[in-house]
């Protein structure tokens, strides 16, 4: 399969590896507006460099590509490519606008062709373990999902993470979108939201962000994002009234750890760690290219995710200027 990357900056890195661990895959095209990004990223992986996706897409039809700008180009980008015919797994969140996440999961419809929103940790096989789980009954009734995605990043409050006409606000867009995948990945669509967004700077996105969801079967996710906490923390668990099941990113490594009345903490095993979660994702894309059944998110899953935060941030009092 000849692939293409769109914007060859932080997270496209990932993505290329990717594409090298499969012998029939070549990265066969990249483009970057900033021209030496381009050109440095495609001496690295042997691809041929272009400065916009409408020059690459004039030369040469890759069989997929994938979107790696920032959430207000998605829109641009993404269209050109499904307008051209060519499948795209498209960097989360799925825009910065709700409107820009409704067209495109508009076109994704119109086209018929493969769209996907790179919502990653699906992908760690404790989710997909933690799925599994509820789906069998193996948890009880599920109550609670509790997920935080906290560290320091202070960088970030001043970087184009927390400007809110590229990014489309601040932390919650960016590491909250993961939770709120995350959450209806394992446990379905979120039916409310209520959520506090925390700000350090004029005119600029949340450094911070707690929100309670609740899904449409009931059960409450207490969800923590920030840029701004001394204390790390990157982890998600689920509190069933016969099992709760726990992964932390930073001790869990290849295991779940089960917790059931009467037994002492069970360590579940798992195939891999969270860190297969990039591979196990490109793996999924080219199979659902060949028509498998896929765990990737949809646009619409994208669309979703994305009139979720925008309801926090209305509630934040941030309107109008955010979609
Ligand atoms: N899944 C994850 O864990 C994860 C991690 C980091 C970033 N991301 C997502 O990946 C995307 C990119 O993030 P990043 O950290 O790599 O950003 P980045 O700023 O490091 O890189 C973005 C690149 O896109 C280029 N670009 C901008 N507009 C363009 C356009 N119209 N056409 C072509 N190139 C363009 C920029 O010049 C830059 O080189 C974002 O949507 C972000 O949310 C996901």
């Amino acid at each position: 399969m000849n692939v293409a990357i769109i914007g060859c900056g932080g997270i496209a890195r990932a993505h290329a590896e990717c594409v090298r661990e499969f012998e029939e895959d070549r990265l066969l095209a990249v483009a970057d507006i900033d021209r030496k990004a381009a050109e440095r990223f495609a001496a690295q992986w042997g691809a041929k460099p272009f400065p916009t996706v409408e020059n690459l897409l004039a030369e040469t039809l890759p069989d997929a590509a994938i979107v790696c700008t920032p959430p207000n180009t998605h829109r641009e980008v993404v269209s050109a490519l499904l307008s051209a015919g060519v499948p795209v797994l498209c960097e989360k969140p799925l825009a910065h606008i709700v409107r820009d996440a409704e067209a495109l999961a508009d076109l994704a419809g119109e086209t018929g062709l493969p769209a996907y929103v790179a919502y990653c940790h699906r992908f760690n096989p404790a989710a997909r373990l933690m799925r599994d789980y509820v789906g069998q009954g193996r948890t009880g009734r599920v109550h609670t999902f509790r997920n935080a995605f906290i560290g320091f990043a202070p960088h970030l409050t001043t970087a184009w993470r927390t400007e809110p006409d590229i990014s489309g606000g601040g932390c919650l867009m960016d590491n909250g979108s993961h939770s709120i995948d995350l959450q209806q990945f394992i446990l379905g669509p979120i039916a409310d939201v209520y959520a506090s967004l925390h700000f350090d700077g004029q005119g600029r996105g949340d450094v911070a962000a707690d929100l309670l969801t609740v899904s449409e079967s009931g059960v409450a996710g207490l969800i923590s994002v920030s840029y701004v906490s001394p204390k790390p923390e990157a982890r998600f668990e689920i509190i069933g009234s016969e099992m709760a099941l726990e992964y932390d990113y930073a001790t869990s490594g290849a295991t779940v750890t089960a917790y059931r009345p009467g037994h002492d903490p069970e360590r579940l095993q798992l195939p891999a760690g969270c860190d297969v979660r990039f591979i196990e994702q490109y793996r999924a894309f080219r199979e659902a290219l060949q028509g498998r059944p896929t765990d990737l998110a949809t646009f619409e899953e994208g669309l979703r995710v994305s009139r979720i935060i925008d309801r926090c941030q209305r509630q934040a009092g941030i309107t109008g200027g955010i979609s």
